[in-house]
């Protein structure tokens, strides 16, 4: 049987819910686990395309030395990204990117189109994962819950979604730092006012 592709957004939060600082730091991020012992490693084998708002680039520009001495490479994705943004930004050598603007309906259905039998993988922030909720169009949150509080920061999903609309499908913990929580998004559900 052919299993349904999904359009997940996967990040790692503080317990408070900001996926990084006011100032878009993610220091406060690395301490707390290994990305290997979450489930990205298999995730990310099935990911064809992915989005993610201009801050996200932007770190990655920023952080790309960073990057690539971690990963070997500056841009360390190999799937076609759509990169949302109004403005013109910088373009890292290599990177298998095109910058979009406006509505996500219509980059979906180029990324659908992109990742054929794969799923799509919706970076962050969390407004742009909110934008493809609003759409209709998201499937799942796969969220690691750090042992941290930031205060304030960016917003992990800056939305009013009530119960039953997410549904906890899974949880793993990952040593003292963390835990990772899977959610369904059960589309016949209820949405809350904003
Ligand atoms: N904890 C984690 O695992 C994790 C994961 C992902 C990201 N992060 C971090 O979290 C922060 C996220 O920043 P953020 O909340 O500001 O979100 P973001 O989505 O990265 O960036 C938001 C910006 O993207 C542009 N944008 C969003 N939707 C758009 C649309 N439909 N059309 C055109 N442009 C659009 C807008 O800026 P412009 O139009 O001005 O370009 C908007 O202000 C970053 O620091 C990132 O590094 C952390």
């Amino acid at each position: 049987m052919h299993t349904k592709i999904k359009t997940q957004y996967f990040t790692a939060t503080s317990l408070d819910g900001f996926i990084a600082t006011e100032n878009d730091s993610l220091d406060w991020l690395f301490p707390l686990g290994d990305l290997n012992d979450s489930s990205y490693p298999e995730f990310i084998s099935d990911v064809g395309a992915l989005a993610m708002g201009s801050a996200t680039y932007e770190w990655m520009v920023r952080n790309a030395k960073k990057v690539a001495a971690e990963t070997g490479f500056a841009w360390p994705y190999t799937q076609p990204a759509w990169i949302f943004s109004s403005r013109k930004l910088t373009m890292i050598e290599g990177a298998n990117i095109r910058f979009v603007n406006g509505d996500v309906d219509h980059a979906y259905a180029q990324m659908r189109v992109a990742a054929s039998t794969k799923n799509i993988w919706i970076v962050g922030g969390g407004d742009l994962a909110g934008q493809f909720y609003d759409a209709g169009l998201l499937d799942e949150l796969i969220i690691q819950v750090g042992s941290a509080t930031l205060g304030k920061g960016k917003p992990l999903f800056p939305r009013r979604v009530l119960s039953p609309v997410l549904r906890l499908v899974s949880v793993h913990q990952m040593g003292a730092g963390m835990a990772e929580l899977g959610y369904e998004v059960h589309k016949g559900g209820v949405s809350g006012a904003a």
